[in-house]
């Protein structure tokens, strides 16, 4: 590996995520081209390499070898006479199915030209490929682009693609509006509309972005196997939510995605308010049939005007999806992938029997990286939960409400939050206590939360901007009676360092 030259100190300006990828500097916002080639992760991002918003999309690059530590590499790809680069994917073209490979095996990125026709000036979004033969370390562009594009569609973006083994040729999964259209392809240039999903089905207050569509055994039984489709709806300000990710449970047949719920089911990947635009890995070894996810930690709402300098931007831990048969039918689970334990440094155990009521700092580490693991039996309902970062001015509640049987995350006063009027908020979510239990596992990493409760059953990812001495691990409980079964504190270590 390469060795990037190494700043003294690096990462640690303030609210820098310690554990969590974010590029060395300028913007970041959607994870591209995701693919395991050759041993290395490769993970591409939406990119502003001048700057710190938004601006002339790039495609940033930073390859992984075990998921936890990244190396930044140079930008990838560069706006050209076509267009700025926008979203999409990356393959492994194993059989040169695009004679570029000799023959060989190599990487084909296919992502959204974004760009604007020289004579009427009507903004256009075409799909182009660009493949590299060195590990994706450079990359040619494809002679023939744009490869796909459609006169009558403004949006029309974020290719996902992947070989459909059962009809042998690629299926690209596209966003469309308020619709995802499946084409198919024998050799990435020449592509086949199949059909189109979406009309009245799910939720439809914001614009379509960044699909995803892939199979996964239903508790891991591999003779059930369904189709999971992500769709990531734009804000809508309407919402205070913002954007953030929704998904479909059904089946695909290489041209059509048969939804299993009713057209008004809306299922959320996640319910905190940042994490948008994820997508999952590509090719990974056959060794290992994970779907590993990543998503990008901020919210279109403000993500322009958080808080941080020299960069801005980070993705979310990569967690690894499964498919769970629950009483309301099939749901997605979500947990971090199980690298995510060598990041411990550290484990705390803090052995509580019975905390009635009251609050209490129970531990105070040296920085706001760790993983907190506990589980609380509800004796008698009430709400209890975790002041976390907590300082004399500060908090951000992870809390239950057994009455409502809701997990909360309250940001209000979790540190700065003045560059939007929606940031410091509390939002909610449902969660049944199984055998009268409730199990959290959180992640806190400088300016950000990701709670995963109950195994993956139910996640809440959120951006703060606490204090760097508000620090405090607070247990609390406000009425009823509950017991804290265990609570550890695991510390977390800075990947960068
Ligand atoms: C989603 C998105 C994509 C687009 C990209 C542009 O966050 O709007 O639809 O390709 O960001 O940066």
């Amino acid at each position: 590996m390469t060795n990037i030259s190494v700043k003294e100190p690096f990462y640690t300006e303030t609210f820098r995520p310690q554990f969590h990828y974010s590029p060395e500097t300028n913007w970041l916002n959607d994870p591209n081209g995701m693919v395991y080639y050759n041993g290395e992760y490769h993970l591409f991002y939406q990119h502003h390499p001048d700057g710190t918003t938004w601006g002339p999309m790039h495609w940033g690059h930073a390859v992984s070898v075990d998921l936890i530590h990244w190396e930044h590499l140079p930008v990838a790809l560069k706006p050209d006479e076509i267009g700025t680069i926008f979203s999409g994917s990356a393959v492994v073209d194993w059989n040169d199915t695009t004679g570029f490979f000799g023959g060989q095996s190599g990487l084909v990125a296919i992502f959204t030209h974004d760009g604007t026709k020289p004579d009427s000036g009507e903004k256009f979004q075409a799909q182009s490929l660009a493949y590299s033969t060195d590990n994706g370390r450079t990359w040619n562009r494809y002679e023939g682009n744009p490869v796909l594009l459609d006169e009558n569609q403004a949006d029309f973006r974020d290719p996902k693609v992947f070989w459909h083994e059962e009809s042998n040729r690629w299926v690209m999964v596209l966003a469309t509006g308020q619709t995802i259209s499946f084409y198919t392809s024998p050799d990435l240039k020449s592509w086949v509309l199949a059909s189109v999903f979406g009309e009245n089905q799910g939720f439809h207050d914001g614009v379509w972005e960044c699909p995803d569509l892939f199979q996964l055994p239903v508790n891991g039984n591999e003779a059930l196997k369904k189709w999971v489709l992500l769709v990531s709806v734009g804000d809508n300000p309407d919402f205070l939510e913002g954007s953030r990710t929704q998904y479909f449970i059904g089946d695909f047949d290489g041209q059509t995605f048969k939804n299993d719920y009713s057209h008004d089911t809306t299922l959320w990947l996640d319910h905190g308010r940042d994490n948008y635009a994820g997508v999952s890995w590509s090719d990974l070894p056959e060794s290992d049939s994970r779907r590993i996810y990543i998503g990008w930690m901020s919210n279109w709402k403000y993500a322009n005007l958080t808080p941080s300098k020299s960069w801005r931007g980070a993705m979310t831990l990569p967690r690894e999806l499964s498919l769970a048969m629950t009483e309301q039918g099939i749901r997605l689970r979500q947990l971090p992938v199980k690298e995510s334990a060598a990041l411990r440094t550290e484990t705390i155990e803090l052995k509580r029997n019975e905390f009635m009521a009251g609050n209490q700092i129970v531990y105070t580490p040296e920085t706001n990286a760790y993983e907190l693991e506990a589980e609380f039996d509800i004796k008698e309902p009430g709400v209890f939960g975790f002041a976390l970062c907590s300082g004399s001015l500060e908090k951000t509640v992870v809390g239950y409400d057994a009455n409502a049987q809701k997990l909360f995350i309250d940001r209000s006063q979790s540190g700065k939050s003045d560059f939007h009027r929606d940031f410091a908020v509390k939002h909610e979510a449902e969660l049944k206590p199984k055998d009268g239990k409730v199990k959290l596992k959180v992640y806190v990493d400088w300016s950000s939360v990701e709670v995963f409760a109950n195994d993956g059953e139910l996640t809440m990812t959120d951006l703060i901007f606490p204090d760097s001495s508000s620090r405090g691990v607070e247990w609390f409980a406000e009425e009823g009676s509950v017991q804290l079964l265990s609570l550890n504190v695991h510390l977390l270590k800075n990947i960068w360092a």
